[in-house]
């Protein structure tokens, strides 16, 4: 314990995680670190989602507000939500269990910009924070926090809550310390927030461990609990074909001058998809590329590893049992590719415009106008949440959205007359990519995109529907500039609903 808690002020707080659950009370907000299934605390929500149970089974209740990064794994969203043990979650969440809770009404839930957690946690959006629960690897001389295999919120939390539990896991590798890069400067106070001096993707402006008042801290966990680690999809015929698209089209954007043969800094969503394109920039023709994203995949990793990539920036990991494997094995070598950050640092709009990034995200669907949905399927049933998508797509030089053309065996059209749930205006998605092709729709009109995005990527079946969608709304619609047809607009996502699928009969 002594190499991993290395200030004996720490160390006198070390407790069961039991006794650190029972410190929190029912209603409290906590304030956790991780992100995308890595970096989250285990050992104390496991502990007090035991607690719920017992309390429950003793007639009482114990529910707690779950504030975080991003998505945990099963040892946090997972056992709570069975559980539960939660009445309100933000800002992203993966989780089966939690998703069907928040789906039945039962966890209230706010999707939230990724980049935007941090800022207003410390304006009061969420309320008072009662306890952050953060991982670390390490705890140095100095009371220093150092991070696990996620940054995410967590000095922020450190920050604003008002007692700490830290948890310090032995499964993360003693050898992530030195990656992180602690911004100091002021990103979410006002009146004066810091420039944020990143003019680079592998710029280090900060210190690799997160500050807090050991005054706060109630208790100090061990833990051996693994991240979550889930595997992607091998990428299939689809992916390969979006993947195909979206490299012909950098090769013809370099070779009009338009980019740099080394690309500009790569930002890669989650999801098997995105994964697919990083694969597939692994065959293509570009070197020297930087990542300047919010999570590190398998497909960087790759590229980092056979100098394809020089750098990749994010504030996680999100990675398969393999790369993990991968990864911890050879620490010394990646701690000198990869820098994790704060979120409100790594999903920085002023950052992310200044570096010019590729934005490349997954989609649920986008109508033929190109207002993308994100996150809720058939504008009601949350799926995952916008993640960063949003602090991307706005900001950056490219904004790409990617998904197949249709979904559920094709009984789900992914490109539908009009969003039943709009996360990204039209403003703010310039390209499309399906297994069908691709649509540039940068600078055109509504009917100019409209025409694009059927004929080049709605699928065949659907096709000719949105074609005649097309037609008759630009006959009658009653204005002509963005034509609709009203009392039609939703009628694929009813007709779903009632049926089971989007085709007519
Ligand atoms: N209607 C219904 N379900 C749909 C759908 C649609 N139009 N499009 C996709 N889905 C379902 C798929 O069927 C699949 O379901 P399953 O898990 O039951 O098999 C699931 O969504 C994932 O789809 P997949 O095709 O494998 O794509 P993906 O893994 O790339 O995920 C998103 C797509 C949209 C769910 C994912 O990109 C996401 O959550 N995005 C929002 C957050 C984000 O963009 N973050 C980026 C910054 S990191």
């Amino acid at each position: 314990m002594n190499d991993r808690i290395r200030s004996e002020a720490f160390r006198s707080k070390v407790k069961p995680a039991e006794a650190a659950a029972a410190l929190i009370s029912n209603g409290d907000t906590l304030g956790t670190s991780g992100f995308t299934g890595a970096g989250y605390p285990k050992s104390v929500p496991m502990a007090l989602a035991d607690r719920v149970t017992a309390e429950r089974e003793a007639g009482r209740e114990l529910k707690v507000r779950l504030v975080t990064g991003a998505s945990t794994g099963p040892q946090c969203d997972g056992v709570l939500a069975k559980a539960h043990g939660v009445s309100y979650r933000s800002p992203f969440n993966t989780d089966a269990g939690m998703r069907n809770n928040i789906n039945s009404g039962e966890t209230e839930y706010f999707d939230n910009h990724l980049g935007v957690v941090a800022p207003r946690a410390v304006q009061g959006d969420y309320g008072d924070f009662d306890f952050a629960v953060v991982e670390a690897v390490a705890i140095t001389e100095d009371g220093g926090i150092v991070p696990s295999s996620s940054v995410g919120n967590s000095q922020t939390f450190l920050d604003v809550a008002k007692k700490v539990i830290i948890e310090v896991n032995t499964w993360q590798s003693p050898e992530l310390e030195g990656m992180h890069d602690i911004f100091r400067g002021n990103v979410s106070g006002l009146p004066s927030r810091d420039i944020i001096p990143i003019t680079a993707a592998d710029q280090r402006i900060g210190e690799t461990w997160l500050k807090v008042d050991p005054s706060k801290v109630a208790a100090v966990v061990m833990s051996e609990e693994s991240d979550r680690n889930a595997p992607f999809a091998a990428p299939d015929q689809n992916a390969k074909a979006i993947a195909g698209y979206l490299l012909d089209f950098f090769e013809h954007e370099v070779k009009k001058g338009r980019m740099p043969k080394s690309l500009l800094p790569l930002q890669s969503g989650v999801g098997n998809v995105a994964n697919a394109v990083l694969e597939g920039l692994n065959e293509g023709p570009f070197e020297n590329l930087m990542g300047y994203s919010e999570v590190i995949q398998d497909g960087m990793l790759k590229m980092l590893e056979n100098g394809r990539m020089k750098i990749a920036s994010a504030t996680s990991f999100s990675l398969s049992p393999e790369a993990a494997k991968e990864i911890n094995d050879r620490m010394s070598f990646f701690r000198q590719k990869i820098i994790l950050r704060q979120q409100d640092v790594s999903n920085n709009p002023e950052v992310i415009r200044r570096l010019g990034c590729i934005a490349m995200n997954g989609m649920i669907e986008a109508d033929i106008y190109g207002n993308v949905n994100s996150t809720r399927v058939m504008g009601t049933r949350m799926m995952n949440g916008i993640g960063g998508s949003g602090d991307f797509a706005r900001n950056s030089f490219l904004s790409i959205f990617l998904s197949t053309s249709t979904a559920k065996d094709g009984k789900i059209s992914a490109i539908v007359p009009f969003a039943a749930h709009i996360d990204h205006i039209m403003q703010d998605s310039q390209i499309i990519v399906t297994e069908q092709g691709i649509a540039d729709m940068r600078g055109l009109g509504p009917v100019q995109r409209a025409e694009q995005v059927i004929r080049n990527c709605s699928h065949p079946t659907y096709r000719p529907l949105l074609e005649d969608y097309l037609a008759r709304a630009k006959k009658s619609s009653y204005g002509l500039h963005t034509p609709h047809l009203l009392n039609e607009a939703l009628s694929w996502h009813q007709r779903f609903v009632e049926t089971g699928t989007m085709l007519p009969s």
